[in-house]
């Protein structure tokens, strides 16, 4: 009876507190700070995986408990890019006043070697690095979540994974656009027996989707902690997929698979201070990068969608990124020129050439000698009344990883050793250019473009976002910042407008809808740019502190996500 009684309250509330369209609910508490809000704010690319985070917010967890119980979900109800079998980063602010980032990102495997996805002639063989078991590295994101619950929440495995174990065991209603999706793969799916016995048919919005064995992986490792995924049964049904599929992840693989705990990449942007992911994410430092550049001009002395300020940010971004392919990689193996990259004089020097008349080829544009030494992904922010943030982005790179299911385990596996630069020259799944820093070696892991993030102002929590969305993470975060920062736009319109995108090769802009009028399309062609539209990317899941302590937050209208604020 009282668990009906707290269901029914969980949903009135939801009802009448979660528009995530509107302002946020208020409701004042009077102590904690004066703050507007009771427990927390979560936002995911799910709404069950959201409600989620918020139970466990309202049953008395940190921030970091609703985070990993949110990843757990959307492991569940979010399979194109939730995982088990894939990896990621946190970045947490600690009420305490400590940063943390945590490194749960995929390891190559110890037979990985650098030609590994070449023919006898050095070409690269199609599909390898992106379909089936060969194109996985070690999965991190089981060991992540228990490192994060373990050193930083409060809660027991049981009470984080109770609500996700529940969805998979007893199902849970499937969006159209899930089952949109999952059509949508129907192909690749049927390609391996251990997949077409779970997602080899056609799905119908609205049907029920039980999970029985990805339950069963699931209370392994509620059960076991780490050990119930990285040993014994489920590590045993991993390397028997690898047997069965030509893949090479082995029980040494798992069994030394490790967690980083690393130092935050900081920054900061007109005043605001910037914590970031560090690598093997280029995408703290590609962020903190592009806005040292842009902060030495006033773009909102131009109108947001001018061709003056698409073709700054344009130039800020394909020397960017030209950098990115050069210099970053696994700091663990590569002496990633990190100081040097973050510093406001190095990004001043760097675009001491830009012409404000005038795009730059990218074939003019060479990264910088130093002397020195993926809808696929999901973000979700969490803030708890204590005090701690979250920022989460995990992948498993492609859609649906390497649309491999463990047989038995109910879970895809990742498709991230494409993530490395398989071959110098040659780009990723992402169009992205690669080199030395980023080739294959055991046990590194590949370079991502997550940037899961927070920002201060005044040293108070200001902003947490990440995205989802490939090479395209970074600069998603950074338009979003921009609009937000530049020109104080709401949350909800900077997240929701049209976004560009300039990744040095190849040399065109992305954009997004009707983001470009005639006039400013006319004046970009007779700068030198050319552009391309392309499907809608990134979906932003974001959380803003406004002022007398009300908090925001934000789905973005490209997913099917939930934002919610009590
Ligand atoms: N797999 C996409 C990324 O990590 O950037």
């Amino acid at each position: 009876m009282y668990r009906i009684k707290k269901t029914l309250l969980f949903l009135i509330i939801i009802f009448f507190c979660c528009n995530n369209n509107k302002t946020v609910p208020q409701q004042v508490l009077g102590k904690k700070e004066n703050l507007k809000y009771k427990y927390g704010a979560v936002s995911s690319a799910d709404e069950l995986a959201t409600e989620i985070g918020m139970k466990i917010l309202m049953d008395g967890g940190n921030a970091i408990d609703a985070a990993v119980g949110v990843g757990f979900a959307l492991a569940v109800v979010y399979p194109q890019a939730g995982n088990l079998g894939g990896g990621g980063f946190f970045v947490i602010h600690l009420s305490d006043g400590r940063d943390v980032a945590i490194d749960f990102r995929e390891m190559a495997p110890l037979n990985a070697h650098k030609n590994m996805y070449l023919d006898e002639y050095g070409n690269v063989i199609e599909d390898l690095s992106t379909i089936g078991c060969l194109a996985s590295a070690v999965p991190g994101s089981v060991a992540g979540l228990l490192y994060a619950l373990e050193k930083y929440g409060t809660m027991s495995r049981a009470e984080v994974m109770k609500y996700a174990i529940d969805l998979a065991e007893n199902g849970f209603r499937i969006k159209p656009e899930l089952a949109n999706s999952l059509n949508n793969n129907l192909k690749d799916f049927k390609k391996f027996e251990s997949t077409k016995k779970i997602f080899g048919r056609k799905f119908k919005g609205g049907e029920i989707l039980v999970q029985k064995d990805l339950a069963y992986t699931l209370k392994k490792i509620r059960d076991e902690g780490k050990d119930g995924f990285y040993k014994g049964e489920i590590a045993d049904k991993i390397v028997q997929e690898m047997k069965r599929g030509g893949g090479i992840i082995s029980y040494e693989d798992l069994e030394n698979y490790i967690v980083k705990e690393r130092q935050v990449i900081k920054g900061t942007y007109r005043g605001y201070e910037i914590i970031t992911m560090p690598p093997p994410s280029s995408g703290g430092i590609c962020l903190i990068y592009l806005l040292n550049i842009l902060e030495n001009f006033n773009l909102s002395d131009n109108d947001l969608f001018s061709a003056e300020n698409i073709h700054l940010m344009v130039e800020a971004m394909r020397r960017v990124f030209a950098d990115r392919s050069e210099h970053l990689g696994d700091v663990d193996f590569y002496p990633v020129p990190v100081d040097v990259l973050i510093s406001k004089d190095f990004a001043r020097k760097m675009f001491s050439d830009f012409d404000k008349n005038k795009a730059t080829p990218s074939s003019d544009i060479s990264p910088v000698k130093i002397n020195n030494e993926g809808e696929n992904t999901t973000h979700y922010s969490v803030v708890d009344s204590y005090g701690n943030i979250v920022a989460v982005t995990t992948t498993i790179n492609d859609i649906y990883g390497n649309k491999v299911i463990v047989d038995g385990a109910g879970f895809f596996l990742n498709n991230e050793m494409d993530d490395f630069s398989i071959k110098a020259g040659v780009p990723n799944i992402y169009g992205l250019l690669g080199n030395v820093a980023n080739e294959i070696q055991p046990k590194k892991r590949p370079l991502s473009s997550m940037t899961p993030t927070i920002i201060f102002r005044d040293k108070k929590p200001f902003l947490v976002l990440g995205s989802p969305g490939g090479s395209k993470i970074i600069t998603t975060v950074l338009n979003t910042i921009v609009r937000i920062i530049d020109f104080g736009l709401s949350l909800e319109e900077a997240i929701d407008l049209p976004r560009f995108h300039h990744q040095w090769f190849p040399d065109e802009i992305q954009i997004e809808r009707e983001l470009l009028d005639g006039k400013t399309q006319k004046r970009l062609l007779e700068m030198g740019h050319t552009f391309r539209q392309v499907h809608n990317f990134g979906r932003v899941d974001a959380i803003m502190f406004l002022n007398d302590g009300v908090l925001k937050a934000h789905s973005d209208m490209r997913g099917y996500g939930k934002a919610i604020v009590y």
